[in-house]
């Protein structure tokens, strides 16, 4: 672990610990969880220093750390873990997001945590943060990796073109490879911790 700070690797504990705890509850998603985090027993490389950067949207961040607070089990620390390694992060929006209409542009971003302009780079596990302010909408999206979000801050979830379903902290959502998935925060602003397995 020379390379991962205390503070990563206190996150990556907590995460595990938060996706553990409600393991019987979606055991579908214990092998990839299994897969993450047995790769992440070693470090990756260091990754590139880039300037930590917030959004205008991050002004949401303590209100989601409020309710991450009030959490069930391991949230509060996933929360407080979260909190510690944020000062690092750079904060970008989605790709061509100020093409789409409306409110997304400005209402949303995310960061990279583990991967490119993360705090550690690696060709295994991709993991990272999304933050939605309220009222926001992301835009559905796919992708080959199958992910794992942990909720933090309550909000709706959609999969598979299904309605808009709600989540509550410390709820996990399971994306096999290539469903249509979305999130959409409701009067407080929507907080989760995803993680993909983009290993072949
Ligand atoms: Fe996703």
């Amino acid at each position: 672990m020379a390379n991962r700070t205390a503070n990563l690797q206190r996150f990556i504990g907590a995460l595990e610990s938060s996706i553990q705890a409600r393991a019987a509850q979606y055991p579908a998603a214990m092998p990839v969880a299994t897969r993450i985090f047995t790769a992440l027993k070693n470090s990756g490389a260091v990754g590139e220093t880039a300037p930590s950067t917030r959004l205008p949207v991050c002004d949401h961040l303590d209100t989601a750390y409020n309710q991450g607070r009030t959490g069930p089990g391991g949230i509060p620390e996933l929360t407080d873990a979260l909190a510690a390694i944020e000062p690092a992060l750079n904060w970008t929006r989605r790709d061509n997001s100020a093409q789409i209409a409306g409110n997304f542009h400005e209402g949303h971003a995310n960061a990279m945590i583990i991967g490119k302009g993360g705090l550690e780079t690696r060709e295994d596990v991709r993991m990272g943060v999304s933050l939605i302010a309220p009222g926001v909408l992301y835009p559905r999206h796919r992708h080959p990796p199958e992910e794992l979000y942990v909720v933090l801050s309550p909000g709706e979830w959609m999969q598979n073109d299904n309605p808009l379903a709600f989540k509550k902290s410390g709820d996990l959502v399971h994306n096999t490879p290539n469903i249509w998935h979305t999130m959409a925060a409701t009067k407080t602003p929507l907080l989760a911790v995803w993680s993909l397995w983009i290993a072949p």
